[in-house]
């Protein structure tokens, strides 16, 4: 099968050369071992790796009632979540989803700012909304603290038992605070897997809910992601882009490289970063190891972030994403005089203008001494983006067991969580707290400076 998700490594030389990729073949086969069949560190979370068995047919049918209930009774849904909890369900819906074609998603919970929460409350009065409270654990702070909110407020709005009809939680099938109270007020629920964390959970009943209610096909978004599954048996890195682009970016961070930018060509794909940087983030950021996760829209950072990329500390690789084709056609038009001096594209696609663009940023970028390469999506579709989702996934564990850690965990998420409690006063922090109000008593006296 060819699928509509090719990998150019044109420009990864003179920095590395296909010999040196191809000399990690067994340590990409060990891995590959690792991420199939398990045997590494985090083994127990890799529910994803077969898109065919993250969500069962009965769940997708449950998950299609659930979106088409929303879709008749709701102009708005509110989807509660942070984290791998919001962000792939975002992406997916930015990147493909057609304004119209169902309630508009609104995201709340992946914050604590009263300014973000206050705007939703705003936007909501006087519409039909649902909401789709979405935690694997059920005591995450941001969503549960919005959870309490926006509950208010439908039942506000509709009343207590109607409210009730209109929230669906995503959580733990068993245990959970989420889930406890989704049982007791008697919410429809849809089950996260245990042996799925969060930030594999784009293509589980987790990102797929808030995608359906917003019109994607989600039919043919797993069908993306299972031909990607399928098409990354093959362990060669010359035939498996995932793999090849994680052996590149490990070749790559050895020979000191720190910072990796995914960059892409199209706004639309804005939240495609910001869930790579995440999953990137998350899963390899530990042990003092990898690359730090960036991202740039383009061509708009050419005009701030460019000259950095052209000249700055050569620490930088960047990972072009770009879709070759299925714009709505819009062409240059002639003007009436040639001041701006354009007339040399008039009638010319301005997606053909855009694709230049790629071009010349990627040899200028190779010019500057930044190994880039380019994954290309032949369309921006519901089945080309679960390709890509499926794709970073995949190399992500396995780049992960490349680079000596578990890829599925994150400890380091712990140590705000354990200062804020212990700052806002949760009950079993009391030692905590006397610790944190010391050290801040000490470590930051006088240590601000005011003006005058
Ligand atoms: O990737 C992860 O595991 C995290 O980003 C979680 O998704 C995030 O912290 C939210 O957790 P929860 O779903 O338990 O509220």
């Amino acid at each position: 099968m060819t699928l509509p998700l090719t990998f150019d490594y044109g420009y990864l030389a003179p920095q590395i050369d296909l010999d040196e990729i191809v000399s990690f073949q067994d340590a990409v086969d060990l891995a590959h071992r690792k991420v199939t069949q398990g045997g590494g560190l985090g083994s127990d979370f890799r529910g994803w790796v077969d898109p065919n068995k993250i969500v069962s047919v009965e769940e997708v049918a449950k998950i299609k009632d659930l979106a088409k209930k929303i879709q008749d009774t709701s102009d708005t849904l509110v989807s509660i979540g942070i984290g791998g909890s919001y962000l792939g369900a975002r992406a997916v819906i930015e990147a493909v989803a057609f304004p119209g074609q169902g309630p508009e998603v609104v995201f709340a919970g992946k914050s604590l700012s009263v300014h973000e929460h206050v705007g939703i409350l705003q936007r909501l009065a006087g519409k039909r909304f649902s909401i789709n409270v979405i935690s694997k654990s059920g005591t995450t702070t941001e969503p549960a603290v919005a959870f309490r909110i926006f509950r208010e407020a439908l039942e506000k709005a509709v009343g207590r038992e109607e409210a009730k009809q209109r929230i669906v939680a995503t959580t733990d099938a068993h245990k959970g605070a989420l889930r406890t109270l989704a049982d007791q007020e008697g919410y429809a629920t849809l089950n996260i897997a245990d042996d799925v964390g969060g930030r594999y959970s784009v293509l589980s009943p987790v990102g797929l809910l808030p995608i359906a209610v917003a019109g994607v096909d989600i039919d043919a978004l797993l069908q993306g992601a299972k031909d990607a599954a399928a098409a990354c048996a093959n362990p060669d890195v010359t035939k498996n882009p995932a793999y090849f682009y994680a052996a590149a970016r490990y070749f790559l961070y050895l020979k000191g490289y720190a910072i990796e930018i995914f960059a892409a060509f199209e706004p639309r794909l804005h939240y495609v970063a910001e869930w790579w940087k995440q999953l990137f983030g998350e899963s390899e950021g530990k042990s003092n190891v990898s690359f730090f996760p960036a991202s740039v829209e383009l061509t708009t950072d050419l005009h701030s972030m460019g000259q950095w990329i052209q000249q700055g500390r050569r620490s930088i690789i960047e990972t072009f994403v770009v879709v070759d084709g299925g714009e709505p056609n819009l062409t240059i038009p002639r003007a009436d005089n040639n001041l701006d001096g354009l007339d040399y594209l008039v009638g010319q696609s301005m997606a053909e203008v855009n694709r230049a663009a790629y071009t010349a940023t990627a040899l200028a970028h190779h010019d500057g001494g930044v190994p880039n390469a380019t994954i290309h999506l032949a369309d921006r579709n519901a089945y080309t983006l679960g390709a890509l989702l499926y794709f970073f996934e995949r190399a992500c564990g396995v780049s992960g067991y490349l680079m000596g850690i578990n890829p599925f965990n994150q400890p380091g998420v712990e140590a705000y969580k354990t200062n804020m409690f212990a700052l806002l006063g949760k009950p079993g922090s009391e030692d905590a707290t006397k610790d944190v109000q010391a050290r801040l008593g000490s470590e930051k006296k006088g240590t601000v400076v005011s003006f005058g």
